[in-house]
């Protein structure tokens, strides 16, 4: 019988690191041109989507709010879509619901929140006030597969960039979840332990799973540059 192929958008990586593979790349000398770099190759995947984690969300949500207020609870703990018209999507896995939202967009995408039954209906009626779509992706933990099939099912999402930071991208990476990796490696070597690398999977040397990947292309960029791009195997 043929194997049949999970409904779910097309996953790439799309990710900036230094040549020791960190991501935290605010103080290092020279980051800032490679942002444009980033970009460009961001537009040429064509994707309909990004997703990131909460923590690298918190640059892009209020930090005008910061209460929420009182439960409702005849809010059910459905999915909630804000806007049916929406076309592109910044999405954030946010387990516990920490983002606020002053808007439904970020620079035009429609924001959408990964959530766990654990979040209280303030926080709903906050993202419903806001217009902001929400789904929930497992009990008291997130499942990334759910997740994907909700993405693909509810809100037509066919190809996913996923940018970081590193314990998303971890997690995306032990499910098996990434279909292609893009990475822009800078020519600096961070040499800090115990800041964010492109996956943050899990502690532990022997107990790790390694994931092989084949190299698709080589570029070099301006500035020294170099875009890989592989699929994951
Ligand atoms: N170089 C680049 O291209 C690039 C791109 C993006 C970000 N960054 C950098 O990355 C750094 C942040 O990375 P980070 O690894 O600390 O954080 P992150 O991946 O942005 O966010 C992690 C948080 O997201 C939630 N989360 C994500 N996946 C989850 C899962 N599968 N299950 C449950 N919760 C999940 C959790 O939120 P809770 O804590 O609320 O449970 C978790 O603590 C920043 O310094 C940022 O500048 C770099």
């Amino acid at each position: 019988m043929k194997k049949q192929r999970a409904v779910r958008p097309y996953v790439i990586c799309h990710m900036v690191t230094t040549v020791d593979g960190k991501i935290q790349l605010e103080n290092l000398p020279g980051h800032s041109s490679v942002g444009e770099q980033y970009e460009k190759c961001h537009e040429l995947f064509k994707g309909d989507a990004w997703i990131i984690g909460r923590t690298s969300m918190e640059g892009y949500s209020s930090s005008k709010i910061k209460s929420l207020g009182k439960p409702d609870p005849s809010i059910p703990k459905e999915d909630f879509v804000g806007d049916e018209k929406a076309r592109s999507f910044a999405i954030v896995v946010d387990p516990s619901g920490k983002c606020r939202w002053d808007s439904n967009s970020i620079s035009g995408d429609h924001v959408v929140e990964v959530l766990t039954e654990k979040v209280s209906t303030a926080y709903l009626k906050h993202l419903r006030e806001k217009k902001v779509s929400y789904i929930f992706a497992g009990k008291a933990a997130i499942n990334l597969a759910t997740a994907l099939k909700k993405l693909r099912q509810l809100l037509g999402i066919k190809r996913l960039l996923l940018e970081g930071g590193g314990i998303v991208n971890g997690s995306f990476l032990k499910a098996g979840l990434i279909d292609e990796l893009s990475q822009l490696v800078i020519p600096i070597a961070d040499g800090s332990t115990g800041t964010s690398t492109l996956f943050d999977v899990e502690e532990g040397y022997t107990r790790r799973r390694a994931t092989r990947m084949r190299l698709k292309s080589v570029k070099t960029l301006p500035g020294g540059v170099l875009w890989l791009r592989y699929g994951l195997l």
